[in-house]
């Protein structure tokens, strides 16, 4: 069959791709620890279970408008005042099949061919498949261990052109783990309020997995708020991420055109899951706490090991479930005849030798590190960093 070349620019998710290849070694009999996955390992709190269960009793089972259902979005609007002292219009809320369905509405209604879309380094790795997609040209910004992986808002204004469309980044991020203070927040948006060209995508979707002492939106800048597109969702904090729930507040205009853009591709949220959504935002947030206090005991955990392999370098990551070493030491010694020349052959070493999957920091722009998840035990966590260990040592 021929098929269209359209999907020429869409490389595979290396996540998945690293997932997909460790359940094979797996389904082969073999003892593979997976630390290359992006979802909590816990299940879903019951009360949220229970309120999906009461809406399908209920006959909640219709189609939802695009928008999303009114008390949901009634919901989200109420938390985002609520939590993060945010005032949106009911009309500027639009649920979405999750947050990575939101971010692809927002590029694909803003971005146009040529459109310049900066990404400072390291990013989600969808951004910039998601940027080629529509059409748009992605400016990376690097950033190293040693900046905290942030980069500055000198940075940022040395790579605005008059093209520049949009900027996209995640705070918590995916996979640094950094998380950004309210002063580099301030330092970016003096910045950013001198170009109102610019649209700014903030990726909030690991809010609540933040273990510094409060997440600070960059909505919350009144010289910028006109001009911020929040992203977030259900799928990390509430771990909910089978439900497919995410949403985008921002610009009216944009609303209206993601309304547009969705309803020719998916129409509106599950109306389950978003009778749910509105349990999980209003109600007991304890077990949300819960789960992250536990993520950040094994944070603790995982750094603590990670710090003690030689060669490697470690910073403390304030949120997320990530670390992301730089293993740069590694690169270009060899076991017998492999020789490790990237992160992405150092990964497939360490899941044929340590039996531990992980991911290359290359498809998130940064090549010098690898991606390691903790949303796992920590008896798993201690008995993988211990097999990295000993496979590391036999690089030469
Ligand atoms: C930074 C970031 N944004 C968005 C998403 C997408 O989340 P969702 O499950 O809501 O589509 C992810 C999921 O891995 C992510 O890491």
């Amino acid at each position: 069959m021929e098929l269209s070349t359209r999907l020429d620019t869409v490389i595979e998710s290396q996540t998945l791709a690293m997932t997909k290849k460790a359940r094979e070694l797996k389904e082969k009999g073999h003892d593979v620890i997976n630390l290359s996955i992006g979802e909590p390992d816990f299940d879903t709190p019951l009360s949220i279970c229970d309120a999906a269960t009461v809406a399908m009793q209920q006959g909640d089972t219709h189609y939802t408008p695009v928008l999303g259902s009114l008390k949901f979005r009634q919901a989200i609007q109420s938390k985002l005042k609520r939590e993060n002292n945010l005032d949106f219009e009911l009309n500027q809320i639009i649920v979405s099949n999750g947050a990575k369905q939101s971010l692809f509405n927002a590029i694909m209604s803003i971005i146009n061919p040529g459109d310049e879309v900066i990404l400072p380094s390291p990013f989600w790795v969808s951004y910039p498949s998601m940027v080629k997609f529509a059409g748009g040209i992605c400016k990376e910004i690097r950033s190293s261990i040693e900046s905290d992986f942030k980069v500055s808002a000198q940075q940022i204004e040395a790579e605005i052109t008059d093209k520049t469309k949009m900027i996209i980044f995640s705070s918590p991020c995916n996979p640094s783990g950094s998380v950004l203070s309210l002063k580099e927040l301030q330092e970016w948006v003096s910045v950013l309020e001198k170009h109102p060209n610019i649209t700014i995508v903030s990726d909030e979707i690991y809010e609540k997995i933040n273990y510094t002492d409060k997440f600070i939106s960059i909505a919350s800048f009144p010289s910028i708020k006109d001009r911020v597109v929040v992203v977030n969702g259900l799928s990390k904090g509430f771990a909910m991420t089978g439900w497919r729930i995410g949403y985008l507040a921002g610009p009216i205009e944009l609303v209206k055109a993601c309304e547009k853009f969705q309803g020719l591709i998916s129409s509106g949220a599950n109306s389950i899951a978003q009778s749910a959504g509105c349990e999980a935002l209003n109600g007991d947030q304890s077990e949300v706490s819960r789960m992250r206090d536990i993520f950040e005991n094994r944070r603790n955990l995982m750094y603590e090991h990670l710090k003690n392999i030689p060669g490697i370098k470690v910073n403390v990551p304030e949120g997320a479930f990530y670390c992301f070493p730089d293993v740069s030491y590694y690169l270009n010694k060899s076991h017998n005849s492999y020789k490790i020349k990237n992160t992405e052959d150092l990964c497939i070493y360490l899941l044929e030798n340590a039996l531990v999957s992980t991911v290359s920091g290359d498809a998130f722009g940064s090549p010098e590190c690898i991606r390691l998840s903790y949303a796992t035990s920590e008896d798993l966590i201690v008995e993988s960093i211990k097999r990295i260990k000993t496979a590391l040592e036999q690089l030469k």
